[in-house]
């Protein structure tokens, strides 16, 4: 049987190199993705700024969005060159700057120009190379749309493929309702992969609890959250445990944020303000007491001038060590 595995979705504005240093204290085994980069970033911008980050982030993908092949590879290999592990294509986000710039979701119509996209970073790096897709857009059948994919990307090599179960709709809906209101459809990406035995597949969308990540790891080989990965990270806390049989790094919030620490500590050395670190921490606690004080503590006081790891502790200290309601995140990491 090979090995299931965990994945955070990427997240644009969220999934930062904080973001990722953050989630690492919760698990060492579950791959993180950057937020999407577009080529053009990569080529021409500010490098370091955009694709920089901590070798604690380990194991950890970068997202590109673009479609040039050419350019597809160039960003790649500068990616490689910066150490990531993986380079991922998007091909499943709806927004109208990326239809303009004729990447993301809209490739789904363009099969063929996807499978030359993954055949030139294939070409250029030795690093996995795998898309994010969705089943289909618009009046795209789903059947013949996510098959024909496939079939265009495997063939130069595809590492594997990250199904977001539902389609887009490119016109009229907005991102985040591009995100809700298009019908999962979690059947077609197992049959998918019924189809497929020999492609790593992951299914992403609406997942919730780490229940539903076991019953989706029935059918396929690995597990996508993005919002409740983010809104509720102490879900991370079962990866290394229910997956790959390994304790977890942490045993909750609590240390998480002591072992979250000295990353801070280093960041703020360095200049960063605060927040730009704990406004990723604001889902911790769900469930406890106190964990809304804590909410409004750092979102008030970890973004004032000279905010640091004190204001932190007083925001934890907020926090009651007694659980009243466990989440079923953490309830299944005490099994
Ligand atoms: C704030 C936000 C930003 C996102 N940015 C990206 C992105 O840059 N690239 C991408 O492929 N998907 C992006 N997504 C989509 C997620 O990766 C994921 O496919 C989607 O949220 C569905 O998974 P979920 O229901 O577990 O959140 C974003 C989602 C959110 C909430």
């Amino acid at each position: 049987m090979t090995q299931k595995f965990f994945t955070v979705a990427p997240m644009m504005d969220w999934t930062d190199r904080h973001c990722r240093a953050f989630h690492r204290v919760l698990s060492r085994r579950a791959r993180l993705y950057t937020e999407m980069v577009t080529t053009g970033a990569v080529i021409h911008g500010p490098r370091e700024r955009l694709l920089g980050f901590s070798g604690v982030e380990h194991p950890v993908a970068v997202q590109l969005g673009g479609s040039d092949p050419k350019d597809l590879a160039e960003a790649a290999r500068i990616c490689a060159d910066f150490g990531y592990d993986e380079i991922n294509l998007n091909v499943g986000c709806p927004s109208d700057r990326v239809q303009n710039g004729r990447f993301g979701a809209c490739l789904m119509q363009e099969p063929v120009l996807v499978g030359e996209c993954v055949a030139a970073m294939k070409a250029t790096v030795s690093l996995p190379v795998t898309v994010k897709c969705r089943i289909g857009v618009d009046d795209q059948d789903t059947e013949e749309a996510l098959d024909r994919l496939t079939d265009c990307v495997v063939a130069p090599g595809c590492d594997e493929l990250t199904v977001h179960a539902r389609k887009a709709w490119l016109k009229g809906l907005s991102p985040k309702e591009n995100r809700d209101i298009p019908p999962l459809d979690y059947n077609r990406v197992y049959r998918l992969k019924a189809a497929r035995p020999d492609l790593p597949v992951a299914i992403n969308g609406g997942i919730k609890t780490f229940a539903e990540v076991h019953e989706h790891l029935k059918h396929v080989d690995g597990a996508m959250l993005g919002r409740v990965a983010y809104h509720e990270p102490e879900i991370l806390l079962c990866v290394d445990p229910e997956l790959y049989g390994e304790k977890a790094p942490v045993a909750d919030g609590f240390e998480a944020v002591e072992a979250y620490e000295p990353y801070i500590a280093a960041r703020l050395a360095e200049g960063e303000r605060l927040h730009t670190m704990t406004r990723h921490m604001l889902g911790l606690f769900t469930g406890r007491p106190g964990a809304r004080a804590y909410r409004r503590h750092l979102a008030t006081e970890a973004t004032k001038p000279g905010a640091n790891l004190q204001t932190l502790r007083d925001a934890v200290a907020l926090v009651s060590r007694v659980e009243t309601a466990p989440s079923e995140a953490r309830l299944s990491a005490a099994e």
